[in-house]
């Protein structure tokens, strides 16, 4: 997919920080598939993204073991993901993910075991390793949220 728009982040607090902006243009509705190989900074970003929305004292575990942790905001639930251990898509409405879908906030790690239940209008956040730090490419129905991180740059 052709990103519509690329940052460079130098380094993790570069990553932080736009994480946080990230976290501050989404709205409920809003799936954002974390793409990258292990390490790229997924984990990184929706901890930056969710502090932002939940408070920034609040312990944002990754959910590698649970596979979801729900989170109560201004913006409503959001929902961050880690689907490397998924053992099949149905569990997808197992979890809750399907319903949560167009409805809350959800950051969804390794988004590729979503299969059938991937969102048509998700946005995808990819990141790939650059030097010491990491490059972020936004693809899919990101208008919206490119017109907000602009502004908020
Ligand atoms: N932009 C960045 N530049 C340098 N290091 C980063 C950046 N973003 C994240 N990191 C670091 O990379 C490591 C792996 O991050 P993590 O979010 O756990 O990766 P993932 O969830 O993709 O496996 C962490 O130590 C994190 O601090
Ligand atoms: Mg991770």
């Amino acid at each position: 997919m052709k990103p519509l728009a690329e940052f460079l982040l130098p380094d993790e607090e570069a990553g932080r920080r736009f994480g946080a902006r990230l976290g501050l243009c989404l709205r409920p509705g809003m799936t954002v598939l974390l793409q990258g190989p292990v390490g790229a900074g997924k984990s990184h970003l929706a901890r930056a993204a969710i502090r932002a929305l939940a408070g920034e004292a609040v312990d944002v575990p990754s959910p590698t073991f649970t596979l979801v942790q729900t989170y109560e905001t201004p913006q409503g639930e959001v929902w961050h993901a880690d689907l490397y251990r998924l053992g099949d898509a149905g569990e997808v409405a197992e979890l809750g993910l399907a319903d949560a879908m167009g409805r809350d906030i959800l950051l969804i790690e390794w988004p590729d075991r979503l299969g059938d239940y991937t969102p048509t209008d998700a946005i995808t956040v990819t990141l790939a390793y650059e030097g010491e730090g990491r490059r972020l490419a936004i693809s899919g129905a990101a208008e919206g949220l490119l017109a907000c991180l602009e502004g908020s740059a």
